[in-house]
């Protein structure tokens, strides 16, 4: 229905609307697509499957394609359930279907599925083993953590297709057909974001392989000029701002510290510091703020002290932060507190520990709303930031 990569290889996936978060936490509002596509050649192989629950859907596209054939292969790049969940279905139906995935993957499937021995129906395959369909020829490669241990992507020669596994995916059904980077990148960045090194390693490993299209697991086929795709998967998995601007990130219960880091986005705005966004960590979608993070060079973060502590929704957004591999960036910071302010202190504590962290100073304190002074100290931390 969807997508199909050519006439020989329909797509067989499903788009999911009915999920309002991936992964249990990232809102996805356009829905989500667990891809999976089929091979037809002399032997014919399934490309993974698909999530929980939409196992009947995929079964029965796979059959209208298959005109009365039986498939051969089912080929699991990736063992995480949201594409591997109905792997079980696949080879009740057709008794004679092989697996043929990593040897982690292998060794995963007693795992994920306790009751069912596919021994002697599994083949594993390492870095460079090829599979011959017929007219298609897959080469597979091993793409460790990218997003997990298990994951292989496959190049098949005829058509010069990626199948990319998780990588190069996004958040969105396909019926809502969006511009890519903005989905994509809050996808990579929350969900591959901390495997940067693992990416590079598979893109050098791909180096010199001619990719004409790129099969992923989620979001659509991508096609035509892929250099603005592998630009920017370059800079994410590099942990490069994609430009130069501050991410202004704060939380607030009474409005004190939301006041500061509004007066801050707009002198920043007047000192020319790039691009200024404006997240509020309390209402906003947290998954956005860390892609938008990534995304800038430098970030500003205010929060109020809170029973000695930082602010939850501040805490909850440096702890994504910093499992995600934050990096290389300026960061200022505002802190607020009524009588014991330790915020800062806090913030600049749990940001120190990661690699590049450059601070801008001055930190500045609110004790509850802010004061002549304050606004004296935010713009020299507004002329700082901007001079970097
Ligand atoms: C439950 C709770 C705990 C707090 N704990 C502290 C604290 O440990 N130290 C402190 O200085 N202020 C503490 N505060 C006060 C706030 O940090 C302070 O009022 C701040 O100005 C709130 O900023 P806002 O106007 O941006 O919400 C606490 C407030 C609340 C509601
Ligand atoms: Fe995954
Ligand atoms: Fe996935």
């Amino acid at each position: 229905m969807f997508d199909k990569v050519s006439d020989s290889i329909p797509y067989v996936g499903v788009d999911d609307m009915s999920a309002g978060l991936f992964e249990a936490q990232y809102p996805i509002p356009h829905g989500m697509s667990y891809n999976s596509y089929i091979i037809l050649d002399r032997e014919i192989a399934i490309m993974d499957s698909v999530e929980m629950g939409q196992g009947e859907i995929w079964l029965q596209q796979i059959e209208h394609h298959l005109d009365g054939r039986t498939p051969n292969y089912l080929i699991i790049h990736h063992m995480e359930p949201d594409h591997s969940a109905c792997i079980d279905m696949a080879m009740n139906r057709w008794p004679q279907l092989r697996i043929v995935a990593s040897q982690k993957a292998v060794g995963m499937l007693t795992q994920f599925f306790p009751e069912c021995d596919y021994s002697s129906r599994a083949v594993a395959v390492k870095d460079g083993d090829t599979l011959s369909l017929g007219d298609h020829l897959l080469t597979f490669y091993s793409a460790p953590m990218v997003h997990w241990p298990e994951v292989i992507v496959s190049y098949e020669h005829s058509e010069r297709i990626l199948f990319s596994a998780d990588a190069f995916g996004k958040f969105g059904a396909l019926q809502y057909p969006d511009a890519w980077e903005n989905e994509a990148r809050r996808y990579y960045i929350n969900i591959v974001g901390k495997y940067g090194p693992q990416v590079q390693a598979i893109m050098r490993k791909l180096d010199g392989v001619t990719v004409d299209t790129i099969a992923p697991l989620h979001g659509p086929v991508l096609r035509g000029d892929l250099t603005p795709y592998l630009n920017l998967y370059g800079k994410w998995s590099r942990y490069e701002p994609e430009c130069r601007g501050v991410l202004v990130a704060y939380a607030s219960i009474y409005g004190g510290t939301a006041a500061a880091a509004l007066k801050i986005a707009e002198m920043l705005r007047a000192r020319g510091a790039g691009e200024v966004v404006v997240t509020d960590l309390c209402r906003d979608d947290q998954s956005e703020a860390v892609a938008q993070a990534f995304r800038l060079s430098s970030m500003i973060v205010a929060a109020p002290t809170y029973d000695a502590g930082i602010y939850p929704a501040m805490h909850d957004f440096l702890y994504h932060l910093s499992i995600k591999n934050y990096r290389n960036r300026h960061v200022g910071i505002i802190e607020n507190g009524s009588w014991a302010p330790i915020a800062g202190k806090l913030m600049r504590g749990m940001l120190e520990k990661l690699p590049g962290i450059e601070f801008t100073n001055p930190m500045v304190t609110v004790r509850s709303r802010l004061t002549n002074i304050n606004i004296s100290e935010l713009e020299a931390l507004a002329d700082a930031m901007a001079a970097v």
